[in-house]
């Protein structure tokens, strides 16, 4: 299960500064700012002299960051898919950067209460199932109501790891066809209901794996992942660093093979020949991070 705190707290925030090496003056990306706990400790590090930009596809949290600048001018926040960062920077009037972190997927506070869908806990608010960070998406109700069983099932069990895929697809299929389903607790229930008792031993929620993989392919978050990482020429600045915390196998294979390439083409130099992950005592403090692997690269 999540960390349903409202507060997000930041992963492998040591590992991150370390590996991202802010220095006074220099111009850093948060392509994944949400609450900004990563955030303030790179601004620690460069500012007064250096420039932040944190962007964020979620309005909401450009929204909640605006009114926390404390660095005039230096510290700027734009809403957009860091998939676009080249135009956003572009757009913004800036040129490349002399860092990027992306740390991937969604936070505690938007699970908390963003009102979009994302939670599916017995205890979650029941919210309109939208599941995406941008407006501009097509909701996950809809896309339910779009899909055919087959490819509803191939997308559980690819974005989602879940063997039992075929049924839950099934399940909501039939469901849909009885009554439209429109909230997180409604599918959340139909999820739970197709599943055999003592699923997964208990250790997680019976829908996390089925929400996880509606959220990653209604964002479209790897193909998200790998356009900003066949953009990274046009974000860094030659010794420019990027630090990308994912949390899904599918995206460290991404990040993985797109610095493999780009180190054989010699446009990158990977810092963390094996994933780094979390120790034992942050998984205990911030369960979150039980999944998370960074892996760090400098541009060329
Ligand atoms: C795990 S949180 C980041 C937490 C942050 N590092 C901190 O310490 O507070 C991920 C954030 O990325 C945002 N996000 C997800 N996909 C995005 C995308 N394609 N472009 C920009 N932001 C995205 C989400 O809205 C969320 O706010």
């Amino acid at each position: 299960m999540e960390n349903l705190s409202a507060e997000h707290a930041p992963v492998l925030l040591h590992e991150v500064i370390q590996y991202l090496d802010p220095k006074p003056g220099d111009f850093m990306i948060d392509g994944t700012v949400d609450g900004g706990g990563h955030a303030a400790a790179v601004m620690e590090k460069i500012m007064p002299q250096g420039a932040f930009l944190g962007v964020d596809w979620d309005r909401d949290m450009v929204a909640r960051a605006e009114p926390r600048r404390t660095h005039g001018a230096r510290e700027r926040y734009a809403h957009g898919n860091y998939a676009d960062l080249p135009e956003i920077l572009a757009r913004e009037g800036l040129g490349k950067a002399d860092g990027l972190l992306l740390d991937l997927g969604f936070s505690s506070t938007q699970l908390a209460r963003s009102g979009r869908g994302f939670s599916f806990g017995e205890n979650a608010a029941d919210e309109p199932l939208l599941m995406t960070y941008d407006d501009a998406r097509e909701p996950v109700a809809k896309i339910l109501r779009e899909l055919h069983e087959r490819d509803l099932a191939s997308i559980i069990h690819e974005f989602g790891d879940e063997r039992f895929a075929g049924k839950i697809a099934r399940a909501i299929v039939s469901a849909e066809k009885r009554k439209r389903i429109t909230t997180s607790g409604e599918l959340a229930a139909v999820v739970r209901d197709a599943l055999p008792k003592g699923y997964e031993r208990g250790r997680i929620d019976p829908a996390t794996r089925t929400f996880q993989a509606l959220r990653i392919y209604a964002n479209d978050e790897l193909g998200n992942l790998k356009k900003v990482l066949e953009a990274l020429p046009r974000i860094l600045k030659p010794g420019g660093r990027v630090v990308v915390l994912s949390f899904h196998s599918q995206e460290d294979g991404i990040v993985k093979r797109a610095f493999r390439t780009a180190e054989k083409e010699a446009a990158l130099e990977i810092l963390t020949p094996k994933p780094v992950e979390a120790s034992r005592g942050e998984v205990g403090e911030n369960p979150r991070s039980r999944s998370a692997k960074l892996r760090a690269a400098v541009a060329r």
